[in-house]
């Protein structure tokens, strides 16, 4: 891949501090990480919901939907997950930049990608929300029947059957999604976001 040379960065007239006064909130990334099946896009959507109905401007980058168009030529080897992570960590900051609350929905399996993201943004602008869920109940629910064609092998370099998950070792927020029900873990990461003054 090239890279870019002669370019300028141009600073708009209207500054982030403005956009938030508009907003008249704090904008940040949510940013949740698991294994397919944990859960990740219906709670980040279920949280989405909530902060639109208490008037936060709110967005959700969702796995399957940014892999149809912004990422549609990236697979799943480990390269091509990093580059994943890489852009949308970009295109998050852009959400940051606007006033809004960015809630990103990735598997983001590997430690130092999330922390690439977390070092692009500033100290206060990135919450990790980790989804935690056991192995053995995402196989279970296999909601798009992927851990079965898994294991059949038919599906190569997947997460948590072929290919690694490294769990955050320091997240904001962990919610059991395999002990609490969606509901649940909307309140539990509503509270921390209230609690720590992010809405
Ligand atoms: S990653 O690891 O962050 O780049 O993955 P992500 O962009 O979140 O995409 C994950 C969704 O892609 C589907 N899928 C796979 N997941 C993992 N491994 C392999 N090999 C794979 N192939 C396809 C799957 O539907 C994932 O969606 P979720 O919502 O996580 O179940």
């Amino acid at each position: 891949m090239g890279e870019s040379t002669n370019i300028t960065w141009h600073e708009s007239g209207v500054t982030k501090q403005d956009r938030r006064k508009k907003s008249g909130h704090h904008s940040f990334i949510l940013w949740f990480t698991g294994l397919s099946g944990s859960g990740k896009s219906t709670i980040a959507n279920a949280v989405a919901h909530r902060l639109f109905q208490e008037g936060i401007n709110e967005y959700v980058l969702d796995g399957d939907n940014i892999r149809f168009g912004l990422n549609k030529n990236l697979g799943f080897s480990a390269e091509d997950r990093t580059e994943n992570i890489r852009r949308i960590g970009e295109v998050s900051k852009l959400f940051v930049d606007s006033g809004q609350v960015v809630l990103t929905a990735f598997i983001s399996p590997f430690i130092e990608d999330r922390k690439q993201v977390r070092e692009i943004v500033e100290e206060n602008e990135f919450v990790e929300v980790y989804i935690d869920c056991n192995l053995e109940e995402c196989e279970r629910r296999d909601p798009k029947g992927l851990y079965q064609k898994a294991r059949a092998g038919e599906i190569k370099d997947f997460t948590g059957i072929s290919s690694p998950y490294e769990a955050p070792e320091n997240p904001e927020i962990t919610v059991h999604s395999d002990q609490y029900s969606v509901e649940e873990c909307v309140d539990q990461i509503v509270a921390y976001l209230k609690n720590e003054n992010f809405i």
